[in-house]
C-alpha cells in the first residue's frame, strides 16, 4: 500500500512562464485527479503581475484548459482550485523574501514543508537561492525543506561549478532537486526494470554481444520562440550534455546495490567517469554538429535555422549534434556509443538501438543467404513507447530464405493511463524520492564529456554544416561510425 504524501507548500516562481503553463499546472492538476495530491498541500504561485487569488484562479482555469487535452473535469478542477493560492512579488526585490517568509509562517494553513520550484532564468538561480536562505526560509527546522531547479545548469564545466558553489553555500545536497524531465518519461524509467528485472538480458549486455549502441532525439520542431536560449547553447549543450547521456548511463551502468537514489546514482557517475575523455585532437572524428538550412515539412515550407526569429544572420549555433563516445570499463570496452539530435529533423522519435554482434560462424554456406543479419534490440521513448527484439527467421516455403521479425512488446493498452513525466517527478519532490533527480557529480561529469567539444566548436565559428529542414540531418555524420555497413537507424519498425 502506498504511504500518503505529507501535507506541503509547493511555492512556484515564475508561475505565469511557459514552464508552469505546460507542463506544471498540468502536472499538479492530474496529481489531484489521481488523488495523489495530499490534502493540505498548498500551491503557492509568485509572480509580478498584481493579482488576487481570484485572478489568479482564472489565469490558472485557462493554462488548464489549454494544457490538459482530454478536458477539464469540473469536480477535479473545484478540488484542485481548494490548493491554489497566490503571492505577488518580484524576485528581483529581497524585500519580497521577507514578506513570503512572513507569509508562509503566518498561514495556519501551510505546512512547513516547503518545496520552491525556480521556474525561472538559470542566471537567477543563485541569487533567489541567497535570498531565500537569508531570510530563513531554507532552514530545515520544522520541516524539510526542497529547491527544485532545471537544465541548463550551467553552460560548461566551469560555470555549472561556479552555480554549485553558490548554491552549496545555502542548501545541502539533499535539499536540491535537479529535474531532467527526461529521465521522468515511462520508457526511461523502464529501462531499469528491462535491464534488471529479466535475467534473459544481462548475460547478453556487454562487449561479448553488443556491437554498438545508439541514442536519438530527433524533432520536427524548430527553435519556435526560444532563439534567444537556444543560439547561446546549441544542441550539444541543450539536448546531449543532459538528457542522452542519462540515457547512456542508464543503458550502460551496472546494476545497483538498491534502487535506492544513492546506490543508483552512485552507478551512474560511474559510467560517466568511464567515458574516455576526448582530447581536441579527436573532436573532428568524435563529433559532428550541423544547421537546418530551409526545407520542406509535412509538404510546406520551413524556414532555416539563420531566418528564424532572433537568430543572427551569421550563427554557427548547432541544431543538430552526434557523437560517438567510448566507456573504457570492464563491460563496455570497445562499444561504440553512437548519440545524436537534432531539431526540424524528418520525424520527432526518441529511441535508444542496440546493434548485436554478428553471429560467430556463417552457417548457411551453400544457400541463398549471403549475410546474416544482425539482431537489435530497440526501445522507443516517444512517441512510441514500446521494446522490440528483432530477429532473423526463415521464409515459410521451401527455399532456405530468411526474413526479419520483430518480438514486439509495446507498453501500452488502450486503457493505460498516460502520465506526463512532470507528474512522477513532482510527486518524487514531495515525497523526498531524489533517485530520478540529478545529483551534482553526474552534472559535472557530463560536462566534462562534452566540455572539450565545445571549446573546439567555439573557436571554429566560420562554417557549420547544413541540412535541408525535414531531413535526417547530414549525410557526412555517418563518419562517425567505425564500420562501413553501420549507419543511422531511423525508424523502429524492422529493417526493409
Ligand atoms: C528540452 C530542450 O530540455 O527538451 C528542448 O531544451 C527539447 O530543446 C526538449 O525540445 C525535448 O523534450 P521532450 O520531452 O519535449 O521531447
Amino acid at each position: 500500500m502506498n504511504t500518503p504524501v505529507e501535507a506541503c507548500t509547493f511555492v512556484i516562481f515564475g508561475s505565469t512562464g511557459n514552464l508552469s503553463r505546460i507542463k506544471l499546472m498540468p502536472a499538479l492538476y492530474h496529481l489531484e485527479a489521481a488523488g495523489k495530491l495530499p490534502e493540505n498541500c498548498r500551491i503557492l504561485a509568485t509572480g509580478r503581475r498584481p493579482w488576487d487569488r481570484e485572478r489568479w484562479l482564472h489565469e490558472a482555469r485557462g493554462m488548464l484548459h489549454e494544457g490538459i487535452v482530454t478536458g477539464v473535469d469540473p469536480e477535479v478542477l473545484e478540488r484542485f482550485e481548494q490548493h491554489l493560492d497566490y503571492f505577488q512579488g518580484d524576485i528581483s526585490d529581497p524585500q519580497m523574501y521577507d514578506q513570503l517568509a512572513e507569509h508562509i509562517e503566518h498561514q495556519p494553513d501551510y505546512s512547513a514543508n516547503v518545496a520552491f520550484y525556480l521556474s525561472i532564468r538559470p542566471a537567477e538561480f543563485g541569487v533567489v537561492t541567497e535570498n531565500l536562505s537569508r531570510t530563513g526560509l531554507l532552514k530545515e527546522e520544522s520541516g524539510w525543506r526542497r529547491v527544485v531547479i532545471e537544465k541548463p545548469f550551467g553552460y560548461d564545466l566551469e560555470s555549472a561549478q561556479a552555480l554549485q558553489i553558490r548554491l552549496s553555500r545555502h542548501l545541502d545536497e539533499a535539499q536540491i532537486y535537479r529535474i531532467d524531465h527526461y529521465l521522468g518519461k515511462e520508457t526511461v524509467r523502464n529501462v531499469l526494470v528491462f535491464r534488471f528485472a529479466n535475467v534473459m538480458l544481462e548475460p547478453l549486455w556487454n562487449r561479448n554481444y553488443i556491437d554498438h549502441v545508439q541514442i536519438t532525439h530527433s524533432e520536427q520542431l524548430g527553435v519556435g520562440s526560444r532563439a534567444p536560449y537556444y543560439d547561446g547553447a546549441g544542441a550539444l549543450r541543450d539536448m546531449i550534455q543532459s538528457h542522452l547521456l542519462q540515457l547512456l548511463t542508464l543503458v550502460a551502468m551496472e546494476p545497483p546495490v538498491s534502487m535506492e537514489s544513492e546506490s543508483l546514482r552512485d552507478e551512474k557517475v560511474k559510467v560517466l567517469k568511464s567515458v574516455r575523455p576526448i582530447p581536441p585532437s579527436a573532436v573532428h572524428s568524435q563529433a559532428f554538429r550541423a544547421q537546418y538550412s530551409a526545407g520542406k515539412m509535412g509538404g510546406k515550407k520551413v524556414k532555416g535555422y539563420l531566418e528564424e526569429d532572433g537568430v543572427p544572420a551569421d550563427s554557427t549555433t548547432e541544431t543538430y549534434a552526434a557523437l560517438k563516445l567510448h566507456i573504457d570499463n570492464w563491460r563496455w570496452r570497445g562499444v561504440p556509443f553512437y548519440l545524436r539530435t537534432g531539431k526540424r529533423m524528418a520525424e520527432s522519435v526518441s529511441s535508444i538501438m542496440i546493434r548485436f554482434r554478428q553471429p560467430p560462424t556463417q552457417f548457411f554456406k551453400d544457400t541463398h543467404i549471403q549475410q546474416m543479419e544482425r539482431n537489435w534490440l530497440v526501445l522507443g521513448i516517444q512517441p512510441c513507447e514500446c521494446l522490440r527484439i528483432q530477429l532473423t527467421a526463415k521464409e515459410p516455403g521451401l527455399e532456405m530464405e530468411t526474413h526479419q521479425v520483430s518480438l514486439d512488446a509495446g507498453f501500452r493498452t488502450q486503457s493505460d493511463v498516460y502520465a506526463d513525466a512532470y507528474e512522477g517527478l513532482l510527486l518524487d519532490v514531495m515525497e523526498g524520492d531524489r533517485s530520478l533527480f540529478l545529483r551534482y557529480d553526474e552534472v559535472e561529469y557530463a560536462w566534462r564529456i562534452v566540455d572539450p567539444i565545445l571549446r573546439v566548436w567555439s573557436v571554429e565559428r566560420d562554417f557549420i554544416t547544413s541540412y535541408p529542414a525535414g531531413s535526417w540531418g547530414p549525410e557526412e555524420s555517418r563518419r562517425l561510425f567505425e564500420k562501413d555497413i553501420d549507419r543511422w537507424r531511423h525508424k523502429l519498425d524492422v529493417d526493409e
